[in-house]
């Protein structure tokens, strides 16, 4: 039988070796961070794999600007054969699959789906999301969306976005703009056109930004998850296609 010391040991080193994976993990996500981060002023030439959930107008838009910029993209659907064309359309880096693929296969997940259906892909891949990083492009319109419209009204889009996809490193973005303009701005010449985010985790706020700049876009952090409120439908900074001096002037950010 093992002695009270043996066993103190064997513990003490099963513990650093967990220790140590979860040190490698926080690396290795440090590093993509960094690489995101690098990306504002040179692009750093790393590529996250992404998966969309909700492939359809937003979805489709903003995964093939990531697409067109390198990244592999795994396009979700709850009927993924009829995303043939878009992913042939795309090339190699495309492909389709179901919402639990899309979530397993992305360093970093967009979520493009009408609100009201938010509570549902929460509560069916709610293991899976936890601790993914997720942009979220939802608008709630209460003519679609039904009451939860009024929730949003009531607590603010990122409280409750945040409430539905729980554990998840929410970043709200890519939610103020038309998909016609987002395709028809991005990679604009200089000055690019602004696209508002926030969310409470800055790290991924930061994998958010270069992001939102490998798709063509000035990301613009507007604050936490309650600041998004002021990013969401009827507030003062949805649907502006301005540049990111004039957006933070409106919003009276910070140059
Ligand atoms: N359209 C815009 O210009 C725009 C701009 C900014 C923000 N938004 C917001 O972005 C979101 C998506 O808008 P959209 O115009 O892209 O809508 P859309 O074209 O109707 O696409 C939404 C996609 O969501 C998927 N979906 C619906 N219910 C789902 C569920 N329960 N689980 C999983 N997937 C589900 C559908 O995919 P399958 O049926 O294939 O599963 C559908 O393709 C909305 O919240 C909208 O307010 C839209």
């Amino acid at each position: 039988m093992a002695k009270p010391e043996s066993l103190d040991r064997r513990r003490r080193g099963m513990l650093l070796t967990g220790g140590a994976l979860a040190v490698a993990a926080t690396a290795l996500s440090a590093r993509r961070t960094f690489a995101q981060a690098a990306g504002a002023t040179g692009r750093s030439g790393t590529k996250l794999r992404i998966g969309v959930i909700g492939s359809g107008h937003i979805g489709s838009t903003v995964g093939g600007l990531w697409v067109k910029a390198g990244h592999q993209v795994l396009f979700s659907s709850r009927h993924p054969d009829e995303l043939k064309d878009l992913v042939a359309g795309l090339g190699p880096l495309a492909r389709a699959g179901t919402v639990a693929q899309a979530i397993a296969f992305g360093d970093a997940l967009l979520i493009a789906v009408p609100y009201g259906a938010l509570p549902q892909v929460g509560r069916d891949n709610a293991d899976a999301l936890v601790g993914k990083i997720v942009l979220d492009a939802c608008n709630a319109v209460s003519a679609r969306d039904g009451a939860i419209a009024d929730e949003v009204e009531r607590d603010g889009i990122g409280a409750t976005s945040q409430k539905y996809l729980p554990g998840t490193r929410l970043v709200r973005a890519f939610n103020t703009m038309s998909y016609k303009i987002l395709a028809s701005e991005a990679n604009r010449p200089d000055p690019k056109m602004a696209i508002p985010i926030a969310g409470d985790d800055a790290a991924a706020v930061l994998v958010a930004a270069g992001l939102v700049r490998d798709a063509g876009f000035e990301p613009v952090v507007v604050g936490t998850l309650a600041d998004a409120r002021r990013f969401q439908r009827g507030g003062p900074g949805y649907g502006q296609s301005v540049s990111a001096a004039e957006l933070k002037q409106k919003l009276s950010l910070p140059p």
